[in-house]
């Protein structure tokens, strides 16, 4: 057949991938066609919209550097990302539940001992954070990484901060032989995703505000154990319950608490009110063959 109406189209694109030899690009495909087709009848796109979206995916491109991934903004606000994080890392047998990564991480933060500040020099409320790293079956794990990094007390990460060219708010920590671990940082706070963009001007149109809750991220990973990217969430924060990157699981939201200037946990005199929060942190066993 050489002629298609608006029905025969779909088969006649998946026919042409007979040839495929690649079998999960080939279901792939085949899918991706299957839904753009129904989409596209669904709503009847008009060409000016056709148009639209093919200028909106040319600026989206566009707007990529080496520093700034508006594809992944993309996915991340239209709940793609979570959506794929959650379908491969499960919350499995207690395992603590992994969220996005975002784009501010940064490879290669200092090591730095148990009780280290992170947030030297860097504006918010003094925050304790402690807690075990452990196996699902609550085995204390020794030398665990957690790779942390956060915005500060104002919701700015240190690459947007203008005129600051070094690493701030972020530090690698080791637990000890009980598998704890224990460090100093601020109490991060609600801050946008960049809306600068294409992006931006998406979740305009679609009468949407661009901002996270508060939370420090982490990578937690120890020697046979599968390694999981997540956060930790102010319960007391804005934006909870509408984090522009549908990033929230409840099992991540920890109670900050507020204690007044005086001695602080680690034995130093603290000028003004600080914050502690307590975490654990489980990990399943990595699974034989499965790179993470
Ligand atoms: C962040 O948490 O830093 C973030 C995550 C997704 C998109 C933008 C920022
Ligand atoms: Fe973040």
């Amino acid at each position: 057949m050489r002629e298609f109406d608006e029905r025969s189209i779909t088969q006649a694109v998946i026919a042409r991938l007979a040839e495929c030899r690649e079998p999960r690009f080939k279901q792939v495909m085949t899918s991706l066609v299957t839904h753009l087709h129904d989409f596209v009848r669904e709503v009847n796109l008009s060409e000016s919209e056709w148009m639209a979206a093919i200028q909106f995916l040319t600026d989206v491109g566009q707007a990529c550097t080496e520093k700034r991934q508006e594809f992944i903004l993309l996915s991340d606000t239209l709940g793609v990302s979570v959506l794929v994080i959650t379908l491969n890392h499960p919350a499995e047998e207690g395992s603590v539940e992994s969220t996005v990564m975002g784009p501010f991480y940064w490879q290669n933060a200092p090591d730095l001992p148990l009780g280290s500040n992170l947030s030297a020099g860097v504006k918010g409320e003094p925050t304790f954070y402690s807690g075990r790293v452990l196996s699902v079956a609550g085995k204390p794990l020794e030398n665990a990484l957690l790779d942390i990094w956060s915005g500060d007390g104002e919701g700015n990460y240190d690459m947007q901060i203008p005129g600051e060219s070094g690493m701030k708010a972020r530090g690698r920590i080791r637990t000890d032989a009980q598998g704890r671990y224990w460090f100093r940082s601020i109490k991060p706070t609600f801050y946008p995703v960049p809306t600068d963009g294409p992006v931006g001007e998406m979740l305009r149109r679609m009468g949407r505000h661009p901002y996270r809750p508060g939370h420090i991220h982490m990578i937690v990973s120890a020697a046979g154990y599968s390694p999981v990217t997540t956060h930790l969430f102010v319960a007391d924060s804005q934006y909870l319950d509408s984090d522009a990157v549908f990033g929230v699981k409840d099992s991540l939201v920890a109670q900050f608490e507020r204690h007044p200037a005086g001695v602080g946990p680690d034995g130093q005199q603290m000028e003004t009110p600080f914050y502690t929060v307590n975490y654990d942190f489980r990990l399943r066993p990595a699974r034989e063959g499965i790179v993470p």
